[in-house]
């Protein structure tokens, strides 16, 4: 007990805000000698707060297990070092690198062949990400690391996989605007290397579905 005080206390200390995310804050801080990232779910007040609570609290424990899990079938996702249900929020490993959604040219390119890998692989293990976006790679010592599974969800339904890659295509028509051409069919190359061209063909039919019914609704 007055271990995890003097932990908590050196923690609090040495946090560095990096980050104020819609759903809470991200600090670096060390643990044990190791740098280490600090990630919680703050309170929302306008939400009642027992339903507060249990959604913060599910969220954060969904994370640290698929973060795990996701790592025992080969991808790369940081270490969890502490989970606290509690105050949500959990300590992980500092993925030192530079995130994708930063990067440009050739190497952008290259990394969206691997996510587009990292999200086979996880569809193929029945995980959907949930916020598949380029801000949620880190490409750190020639590999692409995956974060923030937050709204990730255990599913092998077609649909459910279509909706991470048309969220990926969406994010590459915003925040990549004019580099749709080489990303996204690099994107696709990487997924059906894994899923098999039978079910690649099944997935992005439903993309297409997504986007016609997008399209329906926006006529109305
Ligand atoms: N383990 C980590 N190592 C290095 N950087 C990290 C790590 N976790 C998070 N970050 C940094 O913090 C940012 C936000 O983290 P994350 O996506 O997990 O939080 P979020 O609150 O869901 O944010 P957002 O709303 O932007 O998705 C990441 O884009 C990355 O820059
Ligand atoms: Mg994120």
């Amino acid at each position: 007990m007055a271990c995890n005080l003097i932990f908590c206390a050196l923690v609090v200390i040495l946090m560095k805000l990096l980050k104020k995310g819609a759903e809470g804050d991200i600090f670096a801080t060390m643990d044990q000698g190791r740098p280490a990232i600090l990630k919680t779910r703050n309170k929302k007040p306008y939400r009642n707060s027992l339903l507060d609570n249990k959604i913060r609290r599910q969220r954060t424990i969904r994370e640290a297990l698929i973060i795990s899990e996701a790592k025992s079938f080969g991808i790369f996702t940081p270490l969890i070092y502490r989970v606290n249900t509690k105050d949500c929020a959990i300590l992980m490993q500092h993925i030192r690198g530079a995130v994708v959604r930063n990067l440009r040219g050739k190497k952008l390119v290259w990394a969206c062949k691997e996510i587009g890998k990292i999200a086979g692989t996880l569809h193929k293990n029945g995980i959907m990400h949930g916020d598949l976006t380029t801000s949620n790679f880190i490409v750190s010592n020639g590999r692409v690391c995956t974060i923030d599974f937050g709204l990730s969800q255990k599913t092998s339904r077609i649909e459910d996989h279509a909706v991470d890659l048309r969220l990926f295509k969406e994010i590459l028509n915003s925040a990549h605007v004019g580099q749709m051409e080489k990303l996204w069919p690099s994107f696709l190359s990487g997924y059906r290397s894994v899923v098999g061209t039978d079910r690649f063909q099944s997935v992005l039919g439903y993309v297409s579905v997504i986007e016609g019914r997008g399209r329906y609704a926006a006529v109305i």
